[in-house]
């Protein structure tokens, strides 16, 4: 028998506004947060009967917009601009932030990715919605500012999952369309066995190429979807896992955006216990510069992500000192 809460419900009954409540989340987080997963019911909608084409447009990075990518951007944004309690938003289709009320007290900034991994949904991939949020006007603060994140995954089943630096907890959604929670508190081991290794093989550096060498040789197994919102998912609920997109030899930077994407799932994974990095320092110590910076991220299990530093290290850093 699950046990019960205040209200005689069974805990897993627990809608996402009372878990929001029962955790004393004031109460413009917690329409917002719930704002949003409202906003994932229509997302749902138009990835299971949108157009799948292109837009004919594209982002500030060059990359071509999916229709979906366009919709999904304008439901989140439309909520956003509605629920009284934005200051200001920021996302991966838009080229600027979006100003949405002058005043900051008692609101929020937020920038997220509408459809991360939208080119899976021609294939059928599970894809997802990433959200980061702030106190006040600011976004381009470091990662371990937010106040909170929250991710949907748009899978077999369709989940929820957030932080307001309270644990990590995950919904699903109900035959009702209400998200309903499954579990809560969720930690990582310090060291896993599954890998998820993002870019291509021939473009990685020294000393992740010794790195990957290594997990190969402990016998750990490699899942990689292609989505950053399922192959994190994946080691969340497995408990353990590492996920990289590191620097390449021709993209130093990586590919992976530090506002939207590695923000948000950086707070997530260090509220399960886990770690982030850029492969020599966490990625929630990294002060954007500007709105769409990148950053290589090494992301998962503590020990996992602590090895990775020391590969670099070893094998490029001291190495590019020495010469
Ligand atoms: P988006 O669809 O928002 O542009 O993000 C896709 C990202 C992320 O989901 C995934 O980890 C990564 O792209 C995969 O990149 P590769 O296809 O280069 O592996
Ligand atoms: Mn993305
Ligand atoms: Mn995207």
């Amino acid at each position: 028998m699950s046990p019960t809460n205040k209200a005689g419900k069974t805990k897993f009954q627990l809608d996402l506004r009372r878990h929001l409540r029962e955790h004393y989340v004031n109460e413009n987080l917690t329409h917002l947060i719930c704002e949003i997963a409202e906003a994932s019911k229509y997302i749902i909608h138009s990835i299971s009967t949108g157009d799948l084409g292109v837009a004919g447009t594209s982002n500030l990075y060059g990359e071509q917009q999916l229709a979906l990518d366009v919709l999904a951007d304008r439901i989140l944004r439309k909520r956003l601009d509605h629920s009284r309690v934005v200051a200001n938003m920021m996302s991966e289709e838009m080229d600027e932030i979006i100003p949405v009320s002058p005043d900051c007290d008692g609101k929020y900034s937020v920038a997220f990715d509408p459809l991360d991994g939208s080119s899976l949904v021609d294939v059928n991939l599970a894809v997802g919605t990433i959200v980061s949020i702030f106190e006040g006007c600011d976004l381009l603060q470091p990662g371990r500012k937010q106040v909170a994140a929250v991710y949907v995954l748009y899978g077999p089943r369709t989940t929820l999952v957030y932080s307001v630096g309270k644990g990590v907890h995950e919904f699903g959604m109900n035959m009702l369309r209400e998200y309903t929670l499954l579990q809560e508190n969720i930690t990582l081991e310090p060291q896993g066995n599954l890998y998820s290794p993002g870019g291509q093989r021939n473009l990685y550096t020294p000393g992740v190429e010794a790195y990957v060498n290594k997990l190969e040789e402990r016998g750990v197994k490699l899942r990689y979807s292609g989505g950053f919102v399922p192959d994190i998912n994946q080691i969340l609920l497995k408990g353990q896992g590492i996920f990289f997109y590191p620097h390449l030899k021709n993209q130093p930077q990586g590919k992976l955006r530090l506002l939207f994407e590695l923000s948000p799932m950086a707070f997530l994974i260090e509220q399960a216990g886990g770690a982030a990095s850029d492969g020599h320092r966490p990625i929630l110590d990294l002060q954007p510069e500007q709105i769409h910076e990148r950053s290589p991220v090494f992301i998962g299990c503590k020990k996992d992500v602590a090895l990775a530093e020391e590969f670099i290290r070893k094998l490029e850093d001291d190495k590019s000192k020495t010469g």
